[in-house]
């Protein structure tokens, strides 16, 4: 039999990557980044965050840049919320698919939604609702799953533990994505977490979503891949990292690895030239090389 070796590919820079930016970039630019990506056929584009403004600036414009975008029909627009408030919002300006994110460390979920794990939980409760009732898909982000900039080391069980946590919530069916936070891993690590949480997530549904601090990121993908893992998160131009935690770098980059599965004989449906113009843009707004 031969197999299909397809992976899933979300782009996730204009919400990872413009999150971090020194700068606020306009909503037209962010506009003409997102409208860029999407000619490259990505099945889902991170577009921004309904978050509060006062903790992330950068992303406050999210339902103008909602209502500015040329939406592909066969890609889905997804949105960061940490709230009630931020999902509301999201159904507003019209998300194909909210995130939810927690951690599996206390100190970095206290920094970046200043509560503890299980008040994030909580305050996920109205948001699962809301998105049931709407027929909107779910992701639920766990960070910080190697390792936490405040916390130090992270023990595979404490991510089983918020993996746990968010299955509990939502009766039929949340997509889980990993958080490499820090983007420090070495395959051997990303490894004993996908073990882990393999025990009530099949490894095919994970969506593994890395920071590439150490340049490691792609032999974690190799790794990934040999153990089942058939979704990934990057970012185009390698833009990334979170203004909570210190240290951490951008995502991988979409280019590299995309260049990287098409070696390995992997299809993504993603066109590669499309993204070489959008990364083109990403750099002409962000002043970045
Ligand atoms: P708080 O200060 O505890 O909550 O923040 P609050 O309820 O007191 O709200 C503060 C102000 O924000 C209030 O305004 C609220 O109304 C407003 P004021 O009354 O003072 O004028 N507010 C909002 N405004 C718009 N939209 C909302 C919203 N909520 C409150 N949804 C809170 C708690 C959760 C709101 C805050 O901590 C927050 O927004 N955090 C978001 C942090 C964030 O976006 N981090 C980056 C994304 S996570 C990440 O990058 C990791 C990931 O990539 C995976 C990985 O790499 O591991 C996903
Ligand atoms: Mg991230």
């Amino acid at each position: 039999m031969i197999e299909h070796r397809h992976v899933r590919v979300t782009e996730v820079g204009p919400r990872d990557g413009l999150q971090n930016e020194s700068v606020i970039v306009p909503v037209s630019d962010k506009i003409a980044f997102v409208d860029a990506l999407s000619e490259a056929g990505f099945p889902e584009i991170e577009t921004t965050s309904f978050v509060s403004p006062k903790w992330v600036p950068q992303l406050a414009d999210a339902a103008e840049v909602m209502a500015g975008i040329a939406r592909e029909a066969s890609t889905a627009y997804s949105v960061l919320c940490p709230n009630l408030r931020g999902a509301e919002a999201a159904l507003a300006a019209g998300a194909d698919k909210i995130s939810i994110f927690t951690s599996a460390s206390e100190g970095f979920c206290r920094r970046n939604l200043n509560a503890s794990i299980d008040e994030s939980i909580d305050r996920f409760r109205p948001v699962v609702s809301l998105a049931r009732e709407a027929s909107i898909p779910l992701r639920g982000y766990v960070s910080c799953v190697v390792r936490c900039p405040y916390d130090g080391e992270v023990d595979p069980e404490a991510v089983l533990a918020t993996v746990r946590r968010l299955l509990d919530l939502v009766d039929d069916g949340i997509e889980i994505a990993l958080g490499e936070t820090l983007g420090v891993a070495d395959p051997d690590q990303i490894e004993a977490v996908l073990d882990e949480v393999a025990s009530v997530v099949p490894v095919s549904e994970i969506d593994l979503h890395l920071h590439d601090t150490k340049g490691l990121a792609l032999a974690c993908v190799d790794r990934a891949l040999q153990c089942g893992v058939r979704a990934f998160d990057s970012s185009c131009g390698g833009l990334g990292g979170c203004p909570f935690a210190p240290g951490a770098s951008g995502n991988l980059a979409t280019e590299a690895l995309l260049e990287r599965l098409e070696t390995g004989g992997w299809t993504t449906g993603v066109d590669r030239a499309a993204v070489s113009r959008a990364a083109t843009i990403a750099s002409r707004i962000t002043g970045r090389a």
